[in-house]
């Protein structure tokens, strides 16, 4: 009950942003990826959780496999579960220890999309197989 609340809000808040057409997460999951979340772990988190640049934690975000196999602590999202995600764990700030970005919380807003995204199942298009 209290998933689906937060979706509509997130629905809302998405289609009030009014920044273009407004993207329905569950109708179309793979633009809602690539539109609402990607962005934020490219400019949040790859800086430190990329190929491109560092494997901090042993953990790739920049591919499906990445999340999927996770860092030295296991999958970083498990689908459709927010409490045994470690990347929501940690994007919440709940202990200093484990939380990301390390220095600043992330806004809301996209603490909310990637609680959305994970909510939905963690749907990501990406189709490389670098772990
Ligand atoms: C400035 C570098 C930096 C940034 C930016 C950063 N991280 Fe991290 N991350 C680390 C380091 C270092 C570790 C490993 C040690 C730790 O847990 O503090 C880590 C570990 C993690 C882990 C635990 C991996 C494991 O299995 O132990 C998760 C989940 C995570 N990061 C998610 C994120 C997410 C999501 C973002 C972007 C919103 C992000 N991080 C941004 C440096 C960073």
């Amino acid at each position: 009950m209290k998933s689906s609340i937060m979706l509509l809000l997130i629905l809302g808040m998405l289609s009030r942003a009014g920044a273009g057409e407004a993207v329905s997460p569950a109708y179309e999951p793979a633009k809602f990826f690539r539109t609402q979340i990607q962005p934020i772990l490219e400019r949040r988190c790859y800086e430190c959780h990329s190929h491109q640049h560092e494997l901090e934690g042993e953990l790739a975000l920049d591919s499906k496999l990445g999340w999927e196999t996770g860092g030295e602590n296991g999958p970083a999202v498990k689908p459709g579960d927010l409490k045994n995600s470690p990347l929501i764990q940690a994007i919440r700030h709940l202990d200093s220890d484990s939380a990301m970005p390390p220095k600043k919380k992330l806004p809301p807003i996209e603490i909310a999309l990637l609680e959305t995204w994970v909510l939905l199942g963690a749907p990501d298009p990406r189709t490389t197989s670098k772990p």
